[in-house]
């Protein structure tokens, strides 16, 4: 199987202070990887290092996806090339509906455009509003999403279910090959759960990898992960499959300290 993305010796500080200390992870084409850990491990830290997201200073190693070294471009760029990260947008912006949100970000991201136009002074449009709608649509169909939530505005009054079923949504229009889901340690209601996971097992497909940090193993009832990983301390320090989540639940992290 082809690798999809592979972090080498990967080190990352955040106000000088070290906190990815040696990350190594390889995650191939087609696979879910579900990273876990006591919290202050790193795992947010690593999804916003991959992201770009400026305040993660990498100190060293290496992060590559179809042949590039992501670490070298802009966050744009690397959302370009098929990185997602759940929410690396602004969290609420009223007066903007989900369906102008969708459509900038996918023209943001599926626009290959090399900043100076098409070459005859023309700024790249995008997908027209037409095809865009009728892509929106689809993906809520197959997502069995009601087309009203495509008319609400962004965030403004979502629950914890519907911001994750924007974020499943988002995902759905931009087809990455490498989705990260960072699920935060406050972890999700039932709802939000549901959502999030039906949301990945239709998104899931040859081409597709899928890196699912959390704390609790509980999402893993629902998605089936193909390798589980402990991060502790800035490494990964355990990996196995899907069993190694289930021990967990029983062992707590106690025995990393
Ligand atoms: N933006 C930030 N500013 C300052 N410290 C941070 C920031 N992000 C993470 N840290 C620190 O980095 C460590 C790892 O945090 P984090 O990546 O959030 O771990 P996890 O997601 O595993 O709980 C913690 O000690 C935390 O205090
Ligand atoms: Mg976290």
């Amino acid at each position: 199987m082809t690798t999809a993305l592979s972090i080498k010796n990967l080190r990352v500080s955040v106000e000088d202070k070290p906190i990815i200390k040696d990350l190594n992870l390889d995650v191939k084409l087609g696979e879910i990887h579900a990273i876990m850990g006591p919290n202050g491990s790193g795992k947010s830290t690593m999804a916003y290092t991959l992201a770009g997201h400026p305040k993660y200073e990498v100190t060293g190693g290496e992060v590559w996806l179809d042949g590039v070294n992501l670490l070298e471009l802009e966050a744009d760029e690397r959302a370009r090339l098929g990185l997602f990260l759940a929410f690396q947008y602004p969290t609420s912006v009223p007066g903007i509906s989900m369906a102008n949100f969708l459509r900038t970000s996918m023209n943001a991201v599926k626009n290959q455009s090399n900043g100076n136009g098409n070459g005859n002074g023309h700024t790249p449009k995008g997908m027209p509003i037409a095809e865009f709608r009728k892509e929106l649509k689809s993906k809520m169909q197959l997502l069995k999403m009601d087309d009203s939530f495509a008319k609400r505005y962004l965030n403004e009054g979502f629950s914890g279910g519907e911001k994750k079923r924007a974020e499943i949504l988002q995902m759905a229009l931009l087809q990455p090959k490498v989705a990260i889901l960072d699920e935060t340690d406050s972890g999700l209601d039932i709802d939000a759960l549901r959502i999030v996971s039906e949301g990945v097992n239709t998104l899931t497909n040859p081409n597709r990898s899928f890196i699912i940090i959390t704390h609790y193993q509980r999402i893993l009832d629902y998605i089936k992960p193909d390798v589980v990983h402990v991060m502790f301390n800035g490494q990964i320090v355990k990996t196995g499959g899907p069993e190694l989540a289930k021990e967990l639940e029983t062992t707590g992290y106690d025995f990393l300290y």
